[in-house]
């Protein structure tokens, strides 16, 4: 594998940014400067990126967190709220799988797997997004649905189709494949019916099931894999 692939897939940077830290000569192959990022690794020789080692992706971890209210998704918080990273004591630094709004709960992916979580957030994947929302004005008329279905216009550009029933009365479940800045709250907003509760229920093909608000867990290699190909898949039939 290229140099460069080898610290992406270890979640150092991407794989552009890891080219700059290879030319920079931040990047030592069993202990040499390497300033080609094509020199192949196979992950028999020690990598290391200013010193510090580059563990391989299968070391990585993936933790499943239910956000409660009030618990901002970023890694740390300049007005001192609480994170979801401090939700969750490990060993190793982690980070957030795209955000969650403050007063939003539910689902969120912690990982220290760069390469997993920009595949899972990056809009070429597509990967989906299942929401509950509790509107209000409920219960939503068929013709606002179908608006939210085909794609509402927002102040940076329409939103793309999106899968939308109505669970009973005034509570939506929204399936979207965008990550923009509080899509689903201004989607409801723009048909009429602004949002009063969301919960992201899952992620891709991994659902929130029965963990407990503030509670995490973490997932299974068989809960990553179903991640990495939820990342592939579409990349695949997207050109
Ligand atoms: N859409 C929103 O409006 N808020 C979120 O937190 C996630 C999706």
């Amino acid at each position: 594998m290229r140099l460069a692939k080898f610290l992406a897939n270890g979640g150092v940077a991407s794989r552009r940014a890891a080219e700059g830290q290879i030319a920079d000569g931040r990047v030592t192959v069993a202990g040499e400067i390497v300033r080609d990022p094509a020199r192949g690794v196979d992950g028999s020789e020690p990598v290391a990126v200013d010193g510090r080692p580059v563990a391989l992706p299968a070391d990585r971890v993936v933790y499943a967190v239910n956000k409660p209210a009030g618990v901002v998704s970023t890694a740390r918080d300049t007005h001192g709220r609480p994170t979801v990273v401090g939700l969750v004591p490990a060993d190793r630094r982690l980070y957030p799988v795209g955000r969650l709004d403050a007063d939003t709960t539910g689902l969120i992916l912690l990982t220290d797997d760069g390469e997993l979580a920009n595949r899972l957030t990056h809009p070429r994947y597509g990967v989906p997004r299942t929401y509950r929302a509790k509107v209000l004005g409920g219960p939503v008329p068929e013709a606002a649905l179908h608006a939210l279905r085909r794609g509402v216009e927002l102040d940076d550009g329409p939103t793309a189709p999106a899968q939308v029933r109505q669970l009973r009365p005034g509570v939506l479940e929204i399936i979207i494949r965008e990550g923009r800045k509080r899509q689903v709250r201004r989607m409801c907003e723009a048909v009429g019916h602004p949002v009063s509760a969301l919960e992201r229920i899952a992620f891709g093909p991994l659902r929130l099931g029965r963990l407990k608000l503030g509670a995490h867990r973490l997932l299974e290699a068989d809960e990553v894999d179903a991640l990495r190909a939820a990342g592939v898949s579409r990349a695949r039939t997207a050109r």
